[in-house]
């Protein structure tokens, strides 16, 4: 596996398939491809099911374990099931989806090869979702996770993004996973960024001391440092880069635009290489290039020790690692 130049393995790469959306989220960072487009058909600059594929191959050889789809709505493409298909059998697949399209598309999904789902969902209540996504499809998203629950997509993880508007919805969708078998929650910090309006974040460290107080059992996952708590035999994960100093420290993807750009933050752009007509060779020089060139982006997790190599803020460090 490759490292950067702070120690982080890149084991995942998170590949967005289009910038196309069937939703229109208020809070959505759109992977900071800028703005979202509407849901319209198949555009020229997305990179082709076979482009995919190859880069999927050459980062096979660095070691790389899962491979994480996403959009805009990643199921606008109608090529995913065959995406999903040619990705290398060494790899967990995983897809992050509004969920509109499930609803008779799980099951394809799961023939193909897909491990695991994310779903948003960010209110129980229809008319509260509708505010949120500025949409329709609630049912849709309903009939959606259960379609891939009944496919054996589970545990499906529910995202929810934590901001002014939502707070207040956090233990109802505590509960409501608690309740029901075969769901997470992932409670998302909301990113303003890439989001605009600054003045929606709330104070992620509130949402941990309640979690705190109501869970039975609390772990730290390694990849981002993301913690864990287990309420009422439900488990409710926290993604948390604003507030969570070893966020970025235990960041270990390179992200992927519909483009075919590679970058090594989500949060950046400075280290941009296209991958349309590229040769193996050539995506390999390119992808060895980003990796030694990722930078942690939230926070000062990085000190220079006296060799003046970069490495892990001590107190950063003694994360239990687990299979993540
Ligand atoms: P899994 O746990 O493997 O399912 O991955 P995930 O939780 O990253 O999946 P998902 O695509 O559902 O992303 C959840 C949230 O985490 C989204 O808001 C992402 O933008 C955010 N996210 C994922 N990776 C990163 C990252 O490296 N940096 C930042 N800042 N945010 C990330
Ligand atoms: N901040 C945090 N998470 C966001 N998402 C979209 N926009 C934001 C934001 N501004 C999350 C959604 C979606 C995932 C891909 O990104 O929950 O499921
Ligand atoms: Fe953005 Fe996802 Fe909402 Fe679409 S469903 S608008 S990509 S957060």
């Amino acid at each position: 596996m490759l490292s950067d130049e702070f120690g982080r393995e890149v084991s995942g790469v998170r590949i967005s398939l289009t910038d196309r959306c069937n939703f229109d989220c208020v809070y959505c960072h759109n992977e900071g491809l800028g703005d979202t487009r509407g849901p319209m058909d198949p555009q020229d600059d997305e990179m082709s099911a076979d482009d995919v594929v190859r880069f999927l191959e050459v980062v096979e050889e660095f070691g790389v374990e899962k491979a994480k789809f996403t959009g805009g709505e990643p199921m606008l493409r109608q090529d995913l099931e065959e995406i999903i298909e040619r990705t290398p059998d060494s790899m967990e697949t995983s897809l992050t989806t509004n969920g509109t399209f499930l609803p008779g598309r799980a099951e394809a999904l799961v023939d193909a090869g897909l491990d695991r789902v994310n779903v948003s969902q960010d209110a129980l209540d229809p008319q509260e979702f509708r505010e949120l996504t500025k949409s329709g499809g609630y049912d849709d998203v309903i009939e959606g996770v259960q379609a891939a629950v009944d496919a054996g997509l589970t545990p499906v993880k529910l995202n929810m993004v934590v901001f002014e508007a939502t707070a207040g919805y956090v233990p109802e969708m505590v509960e409501h996973v608690a309740e029901n078998d075969g769901l997470q929650l992932q409670l998302i910090e909301y990113m303003p960024e890439l989001a605009g309006r600054p003045e929606w974040a709330v104070d992620i460290e509130r949402v941990h001391g309640w979690l705190e107080e109501q869970a039975d059992r609390v772990e730290q996952r390694e990849m981002h440092g993301r913690q864990r708590y287990w309420i009422d035999g439900g488990m409710v994960e926290v993604v948390d880069p604003v507030g969570n100093e070893s966020f970025c420290a235990n960041c270990h993807r390179v992200r992927v635009t519909h483009q075919g750009y590679l970058k090594g933050c989500l949060n950046r752009n400075d280290d941009l290489r296209t991958m349309g007509e590229m040769t193996k060779e050539e995506i390999r020089e390119a992808y060895r290039e980003v990796v030694a060139n990722r930078v942690p982006y939230y926070g000062e997790y990085m000190v220079r020790d006296e060799d003046d190599e970069w490495v892990v803020n001590e107190k950063y460090l003694g994360m239990p690692a687990d299979a993540d």
